[in-house]
């Protein structure tokens, strides 16, 4: 028996999202400038938008031990989860700027271990979770974080 597994997502501009999907994207854009990079000039930044209202951003966090480091994703929700922790995760929104320097035209989605512990707030709230990838020239809105990672594994 054959399967197929297909992913539904939006390829939108800044005009055509919500305030508050603008003002997430835009503090995920402002995140990306406090990213730690030394080693690969690759500045991420995300931010979260939880149930109670707070805005959480992340950078990713670069080490001289590189597998110490993390991710901006992974900063976020973290922090997120620490500090806010009975709260449910809303949404996130995912920005880069390349080795120029430069926010990337295209988007870039989250590595694997970030879709993982992304969804692991995801089950946590309940709800899908809104994910925003962010570039120069389009937007990619998904409706949840199990769009981006289908086969989660979400139980022992
Ligand atoms: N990185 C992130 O922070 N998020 C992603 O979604 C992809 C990659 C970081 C890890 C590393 O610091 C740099 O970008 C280059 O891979």
């Amino acid at each position: 028996m054959k399967k197929q597994i297909t992913t539904d997502y939006e390829v939108v501009t800044i005009d055509e999202l919500t305030t508050d999907e603008r003002q997430l994207v835009e503090l995920a854009q402002q995140a990306t400038y406090r990213s730690y990079a030394p080693y690969s000039h690759f500045c991420v930044g995300a931010a979260i938008r939880l149930s109670d209202g707070a805005m959480v951003t992340g950078a990713n966090q670069e080490n001289v031990a590189y597998p110490s480091g993390t991710c901006a994703e992974r900063t976020a929700c973290f922090y997120a989860h620490a500090e806010h922790p009975d709260a449910r995760f809303e949404a996130i929104a995912i920005a880069a700027r390349g080795t120029d320097g430069e926010p990337l035209a295209e988007p870039i989605s989250p590595c694997g271990a970030c879709r993982q512990a992304l969804m692991q707030y995801e089950v946590l709230a309940g709800a899908p979770v809104e994910v925003l990838l962010v570039g120069r020239e389009a937007i990619y809105r998904l409706p949840s974080v199990r769009s981006l990672l289908p086969f989660a594994f979400t139980s022992l």
